[in-house]
């Protein structure tokens, strides 16, 4: 009997001791998965520090990038402003024909003809008041504009074809592209445009951007509008660099925002005229253009 007693005791000893070495080791297991997750844990949180950084890092180099960029283009522009050879952008000065006297602006400029064109100051004036002959083509053109029966981009003056070239290889330089999306026109086109403006938006609506036949400067060949005709353009890289620098080649922005009382037409930021460097250096006015129309005090009105 006593020996049976030992052997039950023996037996929960062995039975205790078992247990607690199976509780030890879950216990041990836990502490250990408790650690490693842990070390997890602090191992992504060291990842996701580190991709931070190299993100702070790669955004830090992209603006330093930026900004030598930005940098390098404006002493571009600096070397363009400040470059002689692109004084040479003179005014026409056309003098075919006998001179007619028809009258004196309200700034006092002698308003004259020659061959049926009106001037001032040897600038051709070609508004609302102001027309061409129906038959009158570009005479100096780049491309010849005699018998064009449709838009031609490159029968405009040869002086303001190549003035246009420069300004289009210095906007290059700095990474700027800008095209020649409608040049010469003769009658025959503007007359098609003007009247398909007429009849979608009306008369009224349509003098106010679409200039009437034998009325628009681009029957002259002195004038072109660039890439995309839209009010965005004005905010466009090139839009903005155009109405900055355009002056420094002789052209204007000949319907400037705001001086649609002077001119006749609403803002055109992408309708450039030839008047040479020097009157366009005035005209530009630090950035704050005026219209051919002020600058000479005259009218740009139909009689009718
Ligand atoms: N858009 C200008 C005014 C023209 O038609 O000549
Ligand atoms: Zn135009």
């Amino acid at each position: 009997m006593k020996k049976k007693k030992i052997l039950i005791v023996c037996l929960v000893i062995v039975l205790l001791t078992i247990s607690s070495i199976i509780t030890y080791s879950i216990y041990r297991q836990n502490l250990k998965d408790k650690e490693e997750q842990k070390r997890q844990e602090v191992l992504k949180e060291k990842r996701k520090k580190a991709a931070e950084k190299k993100k702070d890092e790669e955004l830090k180099k992209q603006e330093e990038e930026k900004k030598k960029v930005d940098e390098e283009n404006k002493e571009k522009e600096n070397a363009i402003k400040s470059n002689k050879a692109i004084d040479d952008y003179p005014p026409l000065n056309e003098t075919d024909g006998e001179k007619e006297v028809i009258g004196t602006s309200d700034k006092g400029y002698t308003i004259y003809k020659r061959n049926g064109i009106t001037y001032i100051d040897g600038i051709m004036i070609v508004n609302k008041s102001y027309g061409l002959p129906e038959d009158y083509y570009p005479k100096n053109a780049h491309a010849d504009a005699a018998n064009k029966t449709n838009t031609c981009n490159s029968c405009i003056n040869e002086v303001a074809y190549n003035a246009f070239n420069d300004m289009k290889r210095d906007a290059s330089a700095i990474g700027l592209n800008i095209y020649i999306q409608s040049g010469y026109r003769p009658y025959s086109s503007q007359k098609t445009i003007y009247n398909r403006y007429v009849a979608r938006d009306g008369k009224n609506a349509a003098d106010t951007y679409s200039a009437r036949p034998g009325h628009s400067e681009h029957q002259s060949g002195l004038c072109f509008d660039l890439n995309s005709i839209s009010d965005s353009f004005a905010n466009t890289n090139e839009g903005k660099w155009v109405n900055e620098n355009a002056y420094l080649y002789g052209f204007i922005i000949r319907f400037p925002k705001g001086k649609q009382n002077y001119t006749g037409y609403k803002y055109e930021s992408w309708h450039l005229r030839y008047v040479g460097k020097e009157l366009a250096t005035k005209l530009y006015n630090n950035g704050d253009w005026l219209s051919l129309e002020e600058y000479f005090g005259i009218s740009s009105e139909y009689e009718d």
